[in-house]
């Protein structure tokens, strides 16, 4: 669904992302972590055409989309949910619901409209009784919640989540993974950046840790005939070897390749 092959991206001289490989298979849910400044927003905005890729390619559903403007790359069905969730106080949640709705062509956004709200709010029952409440007044769970409801209004066919879980109480992030987990099981690709490695493995069927510097590893990969309960207990091995924030933070300082490969060693 998405490969990124040997991309390099640069702010000025600063060189932030070194030959980053990465996939995503149709129906994954891959997760990126990585420190404080290791380039996993940069890579997101390199996805969606928001930063120019200095080298490499990225190719979606089979179309190469590094250079494109970021309105084709929606377009074409990948759909963002923001660092820092990005929402307009003022506007009520039923409104950025219809705002995310804008990624689709006019006459399917009319005939889908009740039909992806009734969805949305499925998947966040919370949401249902607030539809006209400004976004400003909602608790952070409930933002987060409306910054992933606005995204899928878009009906993408991949969803990027730039650390939805920061700022939010384990119980709420556990409801936010749990909605990402089904969207997963309902088929949806998912690619979720996350600082919470343990809770983000928990759910994943692939993931990358990046480290400063801008070097990517995969630390974790499952064949697609794994059962779900392997899949669990795989997880939850890995992290215990090499996934907690804390270990993952010491991932690259240096950033070195020979630090890296001794990590996927170690799993
Ligand atoms: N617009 C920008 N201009 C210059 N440097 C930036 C810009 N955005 C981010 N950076 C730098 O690029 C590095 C990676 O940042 P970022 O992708 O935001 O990391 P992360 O999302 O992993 O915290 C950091 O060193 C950051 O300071
Ligand atoms: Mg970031």
């Amino acid at each position: 669904m998405l490969a990124v092959r040997d991309l390099d991206v640069f702010y000025g001289r600063v060189q932030v992302l070194r030959g980053v490989d990465l996939r995503v298979a149709p129906g994954e849910l891959a997760t990126i972590v990585g420190p404080n400044g290791s380039g996993k927003t940069t890579l997101l905005r390199a996805i969606t055409g928001l930063v120019a890729a200095a080298a490499g390619t990225i190719t979606f559903a089979g179309e190469p989309i590094a250079g494109r403007p970021t309105e084709e790359i929606v377009r074409l069905g990948i759909a963002v949910v923001p660092e820092g969730r990005e929402l307009w106080p003022p506007l009520t949640v039923r409104q950025h619901l219809l705002l995310g709705a804008h990624a689709l062509p006019r006459a399917l956004r009319r005939a889908r409209a009740a039909d992806d709200l009734a969805r949305v709010l499925g998947l966040f029952p919370a949401l249902a009784d607030r539809l006209a409440r400004p976004a400003g007044t909602l608790s952070g769970g409930e933002q987060q919640m409306v910054a992933i409801a606005r995204a899928l209004m878009g009906r993408p066919r991949l969803l990027l989540l730039d650390e939805p879980s920061v700022g939010l109480a384990p119980l709420v992030i556990r409801e936010i993974f749990r909605a990402l987990a089904r969207l997963r099981a309902e088929g949806l690709t998912i690619l979720l950046v996350e600082q919470n490695a343990r809770a983000a493995f928990r759910i994943a069927d692939r993931g990358y840790a990046l480290a400063p510097g801008g070097l990517i590893a995969e630390v974790a990969s499952h064949a697609p005939t794994t059962g779900d309960s392997t899949r669990r207990a795989y997880g939850l091995e890995l992290i215990r070897v090499q996934c907690e924030p804390q270990d993952v933070a010491g991932l690259g300082t240096p950033p070195s390749e020979a630090n890296l490969r001794m990590r996927e060693i170690a799993t």
